[in-house]
């Protein structure tokens, strides 16, 4: 018989590409974006329970109807499963673009398909749809070419990724994905996901390198000029690329050589930054198995962080 409870880690992301098309009648953007999923992660433990009642606690502050409570509980409605008690260890720094939330309600959903097995494999990407823009891909991990509100997923498996490790920087302040995209106006800035995605298929290093680009990086450095600061600093460090991820304030720099990455994030730790680590790709997990629970993965964020 299943354990009761499980541990399981909610992987950030990042947007190594975002092209904005336009904005659509429901409100939301059209969007192409590349996305990775890196070993950044919320440490998460569920219990089930044969009664029918979800509830969240975390060590940070939570929002009403947060997507992790939100993923539990139409879980269990939708099948009639059984119910969770949800513990969260935040480590995934809030309004940062790297999906904290999205990844939580992601890695949720994994755990409860997981135990209780009741969803077929579209009926759960509905849901992680209906969740958040992010969710359906924090539920596949990898990474993967994003269209739609970045629902859409098509799945890359490139060579060049998997050598490459990630500086990431937050400055204090964060920035609201809602509030960047209701101020933003056509023309949007020029991005190069769909360039980036034929140079990964030619493995094509250099032009994929010269492609990362994101077209919310212009109005949210306006909002927030210490990104504009954090993307001048990370691109005079050695680094092979440096971007903005989703609507920031985070940014990351792409390194091929760990040790050149670790030197760099030195710099900004002395500088007293709010957050800085170094992270690996994580590759795509599988939500019939137990690929993200704490006991079968090595010690990716000890080995990654650095403050
Ligand atoms: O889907 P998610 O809940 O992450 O989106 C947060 C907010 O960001 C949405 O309410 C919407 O205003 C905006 N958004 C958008 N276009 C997208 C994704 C998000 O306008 N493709």
């Amino acid at each position: 018989m299943m354990k009761n409870i499980q541990q399981v880690k909610a992987f950030a992301k990042l947007n190594l590409t975002l092209d904005v098309l336009g904005k659509r009648d429901d409100g939301f953007h059209e969007l192409i974006t590349i996305m990775q999923a890196i070993d950044l992660y919320d440490e998460i433990s569920i219990e089930f329970t044969s009664k029918k009642a979800v509830s969240v606690a975390a060590d940070f502050e939570l929002p009403e109807g947060s997507v992790a409570f939100n993923a539990a509980n139409e879980y269990m409605q939708r099948t009639g499963s059984g119910g969770a008690n949800i513990n969260i260890k935040g480590r995934i720094p809030p309004m940062a673009g790297l999906g904290g939330s999205s990844a939580d309600g992601a890695a949720v959903l994994r755990a409860m398909q997981r135990h209780y097995g009741l969803m077929d494999r579209p009926s759960l990407y509905a849901l992680a749809a209906q969740l958040g823009s992010d969710v359906p891909f924090l539920l596949e991990g990898g990474a993967a070419i994003c269209r739609g509100r970045g629902e859409r997923l098509e799945p890359i498996s490139a060579g060049i990724l998997a050598g490459l490790c990630y500086l990431v920087v937050k400055p204090g302040p964060g920035i609201s994905t809602a509030q960047l995209f209701a101020g933003l106006r056509p023309p949007y800035a020029g991005a190069k996901s769909d360039e980036a995605r034929l140079a990964l298929q030619a493995d094509d290093k250099r032009l994929f390198l010269s492609c990362i680009s994101n077209a919310l990086e212009p109005p949210a450095a306006e909002l927030l000029p210490s990104i504009g600061h954090i993307l001048k600093r990370l691109r005079r460090c050695g680094a092979l690329a440096a971007g903005m991820s989703g609507s920031g304030s985070a940014c990351f720099a792409v390194f091929d050589d760990k040790n050149k990455a670790l030197a760099a994030a030195e710099g900004f730790v002395d500088a007293g930054i709010d957050f800085c680590g170094v992270f690996n790709p994580i590759s795509g997990f599988d939500i019939y198995n137990k690929q993200d629970l704490c006991y079968n993965n090595g010690s990716g964020w000890d080995e990654g962080r650095i403050r």
